[in-house]
C-alpha cells in the first residue's frame, strides 16, 4: 500500500445499518476498525434503538452515534403492522430524517466524506447524492448468497428456480438450498423485494463492502471484483476474538435484547470442556411450537448439557418438560446471552444454529462445530456453505413439514460430539479460525482492503481541496 495521502481534515464517514441486530453488528465493528485507523466515524441508528441502549443518553461505545427516526420511535420494527409497512415508512421517514441529520452535521462545520449504507437500505444512496457525498453499499450477508440475489435481479434465475442454480463461485445450488426468498416466493414480499433490489442502484455506489474474507469466498469475490470496487473487510467480530488489536473490543456494543450474562457464565463455568450444546436462532427467527417440542426432546434424549436462547417473545412455546431438565442442572434457557462470550467458553462443544450470517462467521472464527438448522432467508444457503464448502458443520434434515425431528437432532449431536465426523469438523473449524484471524490482522487481506478504502477516501479529499 502506498503511503496514505495527506489531508488537513480527518476523514469522516457516516455508517447507516438496517436497524436489526444482524445488520448493526457487522457495521458497528467496521466503524471501530475505521476509527482505529484514524477515520472519524458516526453510526446512524434509530431513536428506538438508541433509547433502549442508552436510556441516559450516554453513548458507551467508542464510536459516535446519532439517532434518526424510522417512523417507529416508540416500538421499532416489531411495532409495525407488517414488514412491508415498516419498510415503506422507514424509507419515507428515514430518508427525510437522514437528510436532516446530514444538514445538521454539516451546519455545525463538520465534513462528511462518505456514507456507508446497508445494502438493504438503497434509498440512502439517493440521500447521499443529494448532498454530493460519496457512498458505499455494505453487504452484511455472504457473497455467495448475494451473487444468487444478483442473478435473480438480472432475470437470470427464475422464481422459483426450475432446476439447480448455477452462479460464478458456487457449486450447483439445488432449488431448496437457495435463500427462502428465491424458492419460496410469496410470504415476505417486502423482504424479497429488498434482497433482490440491493442491486438496483449499486452501480452508482463508489464502493461495495462485504462482511466476508478473501479465502472464505475467494471465487465469488474474484468474480464480484470484476464489476465493483469491492472491499472485503470481514469477519467483523469484536477484535478480542480475532487479532486483539482493538483495545477493549469484546462486545458489539448495541443490543436489542438484554443478556443474562452472569447466569450463563456461572452455569458454563461448572461444565466440563466441550460438553455443552449451545442452541440459538438469532434475533428474528420464530419457531413453531412443535419444533420447540422436538428440540427439547432431542436435547433430552441426547443426554447432553445444553444452553438454549429462547427470546422472551418465543418463551410461551417452550414445552413443560424443559423445566425438569433445568432443575437437575443439565439445561439452561435464557432470553438472550452474549453469544461471543458463550461461543468462546471452553465448555461449548457444538453450536445448534439457524445459520444467520453473523452466527455463521462467529462459529467459524471461534472454531466451533455447527449443527445447521436454518429457518428462512439466507440461512438455508449458509447451511450448505457451512457443511459442503467450509466443512465445519452438519445440516440436520427437516421433514416435509419443515420440522427437525428429535431423532435427527440427536443423531447429528452425536455425530459432532462423539463420532469421527466431529474430529474432522473440529480440524476444519480450527483451520478457518486461524485464516479468519490472519485476514483482519495487520497486513491481512481484509486489513489491506480497509487501508485501500481509506486511501481512496483521503485521495478524493486532497483532490477536492486542490480544485
Ligand atoms: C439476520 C438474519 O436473520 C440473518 O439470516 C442474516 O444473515 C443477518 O440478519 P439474525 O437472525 O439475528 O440476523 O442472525 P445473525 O446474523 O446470526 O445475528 C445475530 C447476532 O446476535 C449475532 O451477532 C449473535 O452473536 C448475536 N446474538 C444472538 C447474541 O449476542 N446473543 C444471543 O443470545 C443470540
Amino acid at each position: 500500500m502506498e503511503q496514505q495521502p495527506k489531508t488537513n481534515k480527518t476523514p469522516h464517514v457516516l455508517l447507516f445499518p438496517l436497524p436489526a441486530q444482524g445488520h448493526i453488528n457487522p457495521i458497528i465493528q467496521f466503524a471501530k476498525r475505521l476509527l482505529s485507523k484514524g477515520v472519524k466515524t458516526t453510526l446512524v441508528t434509530t431513536i428506538y434503538i438508541f433509547n433502549i441502549n442508552f436510556p441516559n443518553k450516554n453513548n458507551t461505545t467508542s464510536i459516535e452515534i446519532e439517532a434518526i427516526s424510522d417512523g417507529f420511535d416508540k416500538g421499532g420494527y416489531t411495532s409495525a403492522d407488517s414488514p412491508e409497512s415498516y419498510l415503506d415508512t422507514f424509507k419515507e421517514v428515514g430518508s427525510k430524517s437522514l437528510a436532516d441529520l446530514i444538514k445538521k452535521i454539516q451546519s455545525e462545520g463538520n465534513n462528511i466524506d462518505a456514507l456507508i449504507y446497508d445494502s438493504f437500505v438503497i434509498w440512502a444512496l439517493d440521500v447521499a447524492k443529494e448532498f454530493g457525498i460519496d457512498s458505499g453499499a455494505f453487504f452484511t450477508q455472504a457473497c455467495g448468497v448475494n451473487n444468487i440475489y444478483y442473478h435473480v435481479h438480472k432475470g437470470l434465475i427464475s422464481l422459483p428456480p426450475d432446476g439447480p442454480v448455477s452462479v460464478p463461485g458456487l457449486p450447483p445450488v439445488e432449488p431448496w438450498e437457495t435463500p427462502s426468498f428465491v424458492h419460496d416466493i410469496g410470504p415476505y414480499p417486502g423482504w424479497s423485494h429488498t434482497v433482490f433490489n440491493q442491486f438496483a442502484n449499486i452501480d452508482q455506489a463508489r464502493w461495495v463492502f462485504t462482511n466476508s474474507f478473501y479465502l472464505l469466498e475467494k471465487e465469488v469475490i474474484e468474480w464480484m471484483r470484476k464489476t465493483w470496487n469491492l472491499k472485503v473487510i470481514g469477519p467483523t467480530l469484536p477484535s478480542m476474538y480475532l487479532d486483539k488489536r482493538l483495545e477493549d473490543d469484546k462486545d458489539y456494543g448495541i443490543n436489542l435484547f438484554e443478556a443474562n450474562h452472569t447466569e450463563c457464565m456461572n452455569w458454563l463455568n461448572d461444565k466440563p470442556k466441550k460438553s455443552v450444546v449451545y442452541v440459538a436462532f438469532g434475533s428474528a427467527a420464530e419457531l413453531q411450537p412443535e419444533e420447540m417440542e422436538e428440540i427439547t426432546r432431542g436435547l433430552i434424549d441426547s443426554d447432553v448439557n445444553f444452553l438454549w436462547v429462547v427470546r422472551a417473545q418465543e418463551e410461551s412455546k417452550l414445552p413443560k418438560d424443559v423445566i425438569d431438565v433445568i432443575k437437575i442442572g443439565k439445561g439452561l434457557v435464557v432470553a438472550w446471552c452474549r453469544q461471543m462470550d458463550v461461543l468462546a467458553h471452553e465448555s461449548i462443544g457444538c453450536f445448534v444454529t439457524h445459520c444467520g450470517f453473523n452466527s455463521t462467521l462467529e462459529a467459524i472464527c471461534l472454531g466451533i462445530p455447527v449443527m445447521a438448522m436454518p429457518q428462512w432467508t439466507d440461512q438455508i444457503t449458509n447451511a450448505k456453505l457451512l457443511e459442503e464448502i467450509w466443512g465445519v458443520g452438519v445440516r440436520v434434515k427437516a421433514d416435509e413439514k419443515g420440522i427437525v425431528r428429535r431423532g435427527n437432532l440427536a443423531s447429528c449431536i452425536k455425530k459432532i460430539m462423539k463420532d469421527k465426523t466431529g474430529v474432522v469438523i473440529q480440524n476444519n473449524a480450527a483451520k478457518w479460525s486461524e485464516l479468519a484471524k490472519l485476514a483482519v490482522d495487520k497486513g491481512g487481506s481484509s486489513d489491506k482492503d480497509i487501508d485501500e478504502f481509506i486511501y481512496e477516501l483521503k485521495h478524493t479529499m486532497t483532490h477536492k481541496r486542490d480544485v
